[in-house]
């Protein structure tokens, strides 16, 4: 057999090949199972002539890749050279995800007290009852610490039912002055409607200094809700029970949807509540250890998903679970 010649014709018919069959033609005629040269290669006995084969055999796979390469680079220039093909067809869509409206929310007001010196601190959402309730003298026989309010997992723990006892337990792990926020998620037996549900997001924040007072817990929402509800937005306080604080009050926010005309989000009030707030009971004080003749603070606990609401005018709380992309795609 004449190999050289074998090669010649076999490289030549590969240079030549004019599209991806031609090349599997070439392919069968001189690397198929039943051409010269793989049956030529089965019969060796020697070890030169094995040699020989073997790396003329490598030679055609070479030239038989470079001939695979040439043709389908010709044939993509050919489809776009005769408009087969449209490279400026839109691809296919490839949806981008996103941070859910809650989370951008709660970051937003994290921020606003990143700006304003505070430190977001981290509590757990199980709680025992002592930093739940007792630490921030609620009596015994207070209705939140009933089995119908609260989800109780063993006699003395529970899911917490507010972001207060983070206060307690920041407060117990170190020395005032103390700024946090504790944004989290809170549990109560609540039935799911348009602005309750049974776990929900609250974001609470405590200053303990010298010399603070009520003045200082109005001026600091004050300033949170115009940045996050603009000017245009009007708050207001009025006063309320909690059993850790000392004055209590209550702030609400003017409607979203009607601005304070009155409309059924607002139950025709033109208010929407915010959350609670006050001036740190001496009592809570004392029960972590600092002096209260020394020691004044604020406190309030916010709703996450109630801001989320006013500040994007979304009317059924519910809609944040859902999770219709028609809706978390607005955001
Ligand atoms: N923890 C209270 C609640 O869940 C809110 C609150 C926080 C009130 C801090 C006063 C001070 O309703």
């Amino acid at each position: 057999m004449d190999w050289d010649a074998y090669e010649r014709d076999a490289l030549r018919d590969f240079d030549t090949a004019r599209d991806a069959s031609g090349v599997s033609e070439v392919h069968v005629r001189y690397l198929g199972r039943r051409a010269a040269l793989p049956l030529a290669l089965r019969e060796v006995r020697d070890r030169e002539t094995g040699q020989l084969l073997n790396s003329l055999r490598e030679r055609l796979e070479q030239g038989e890749h470079a001939a695979s390469a040439r043709v389908a680079r010709e044939h993509v220039a050919q489809q776009i050279g005769s408009g087969g093909l449209d490279v400026t067809l839109p691809g296919t869509p490839f949806p981008r995800g996103r941070l859910h409206l809650v989370t951008q929310v709660r970051r937003e007001i994290e921020d606003i007290f990143l700006g304003m010196g505070y430190e977001v601190w981290d509590g757990d959402e199980v709680s025992d009852v002592y930093h739940n309730f007792d630490a921030l003298t609620t009596e015994p026989g207070h209705p939140s610490r009933s089995q119908s309010d609260t989800f109780y997992l063993d006699g003395d723990t529970v899911l917490r039912t507010h972001t207060s006892p983070d206060q307690i337990r920041a407060m117990e792990s170190r020395e005032p002055p103390i700024y946090i926020v504790c944004p989290g998620r809170c549990y109560r037996r609540d039935t799911p409607d348009a602005t309750h549900s049974p776990t929900f997001l609250q974001i609470e924040c405590l200053a303990v200094d010298r010399g603070i007072t009520l003045a200082d817990l109005q001026g600091t929402v004050l300033a949170f809700s115009r940045a996050l509800f603009g000017p245009e937005r009007e708050v207001r306080m009025r006063t309320s029970f909690f059993p850790f604080t000392e004055p209590s009050v209550e702030f609400d926010v003017t409607c979203f949807l009607c601005g304070g005309e009155g409309c059924t989000v607002c139950k025709h009030s033109g208010w929407i509540e915010m959350g609670g707030a006050g001036w740190v009971d001496p009592d809570v004080f004392r029960n972590v250890g600092y002096d209260p003749d020394v020691w004044a603070g604020f406190a309030f606990g916010f709703g996450i998903e109630r801001i989320a609401m006013l500040r994007h005018g979304i009317p059924d709380l519910r809609m944040f679970w859902e999770n219709d992309l028609r809706v978390l795609g607005q955001f």
